[in-house]
């Protein structure tokens, strides 16, 4: 256990050597300094959230870590280890070179990964840390320590898919955003989220890889919504995302988007009825056997109720006909 605390304190210590030195080097960097600018973000919003530039150059790290072959960077996923086919030589080398860096933060402000940015077309256009002692991707969420008081003034999340789109609606004036880091929502994220505030509302990516993101939040959600929890769901245009959005339409446009984002029951209900035919019976069945995994996912929640309501308007059965149909458990006697 000590040994293990004093482990991960030479894994932290190691990521805010790094981030330090990523974010020195960003000042002299006119080509990421350009590139920032030309995306619309202020010196001041790079500031916040601890932007920083790896340089071209394959051991650049070496400058401040004198032991470079030390175990400690290769498990903080800082270096990549490489032994040749023969098993002979180790060579070992930075992980993050020529790209724009977002640090991404623990709760408590401690530098637990890097996402990097490239800043040209090449591929892959975000490279992340691995999963490490200190950082699991299903957890956590980008930009929530920065974003902790303008939730509690906002008095509700946005949760993005991005690092840009995080510092771009903060640039824009909805510092109260965070991402999901490229993976889908958990429910471990959603846990997280409910603890910060009572109202979330999640802003994906227009295009399809987003609406299935959004459809996956969904499913992530419905165990943990509670009567006193509001989540809703912000559709954007195909071609864009929050940071392109707010951009090209402006905070009141994207301000009115959120004024207008569609509730859980409203998407869950619309997920279920798809392409289906609610003039024929088959279609209506088929749109209550599409409900029902999403209905069962649910704890016996008035909104739960709600939903088997509506649910039942929509195919001609009664709310008692689909619990029965469902098996739902009865909503325990307050
Ligand atoms: P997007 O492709 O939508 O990126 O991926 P973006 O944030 O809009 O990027 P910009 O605007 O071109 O800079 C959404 C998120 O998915 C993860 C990143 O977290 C990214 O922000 N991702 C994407 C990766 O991890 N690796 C990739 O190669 C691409
Ligand atoms: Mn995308
Ligand atoms: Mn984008
Ligand atoms: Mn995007
Ligand atoms: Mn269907």
């Amino acid at each position: 256990r000590a040994q293990m605390a004093a482990h991960s304190m030479a894994l932290t210590e190691a990521m805010t050597r790094a981030s330090d030195f990523y974010r020195a080097q960003l000042r002299g960097a006119t080509n990421a300094i350009t590139y920032l600018k030309g995306r619309g973000l202020t010196g001041e919003i790079a500031a916040r959230f601890g932007l920083g530039y790896a340089p071209p150059g394959w051991d650049n790290l070496r400058s401040i870590f004198p032991d470079y072959e030390a175990v400690v960077l290769a498990e903080a996923g800082l270096v990549i280890d490489r032994v040749d086919e023969d098993g002979g030589n180790r060579k070992r080398y930075d992980r993050f070179r020529e790209r724009v860096m977002f640090p991404i933060k623990n709760t408590k402000g401690q530098v637990i990964a890097f996402g990097g940015r490239v800043l040209d077309q090449g591929e892959p256009k975000y490279l992340n840390s691995p999963e490490t002692p200190l950082f699991s991707k299903g957890h956590e969420l980008y930009g929530l320590f920065e974003a902790r008081q303008a939730i509690r003034d906002a008095g509700y999340v946005l949760v993005t898919e991005g690092y840009m789109d995080v510092v771009a609606l903060a640039q824009m004036g909805f510092p109260q955003a965070v991402a999901t880091l490229g993976t889908a929502c958990t429910p471990f994220h959603v846990q997280k989220l409910l603890r910060q505030t009572d109202n979330v509302i999640f802003s994906f990516d227009g295009d399809k890889a987003g609406r299935r993101a959004a459809r996956r939040a969904l499913e992530a959600c419905l165990p943990h919504v509670t009567d006193n929890k509001t989540i809703r769901f912000l559709f954007l245009p195909t071609e864009h995302d929050p940071d392109s959005y707010v951009r090209t339409y402006g905070r009141e446009a994207f301000e009115q988007e959120i004024h207008e984002a569609m509730p859980l029951s409203q998407f869950l209900i619309k997920e279920a009825v798809g392409e289906h035919d609610l003039q024929s019976p088959e279609g209506r069945a088929r749109v209550q056997f599409d409900a029902k995994p999403m209905l069962q996912a649910m704890t016996p929640t008035a909104l739960r109720l709600q939903i088997v309501r509506g649910l039942a308007q929509l195919t001609q059965t009664s709310p008692s006909e689909i619990e029965v149909l469902y098996e739902l458990a009865k909503p325990v006697a307050l």
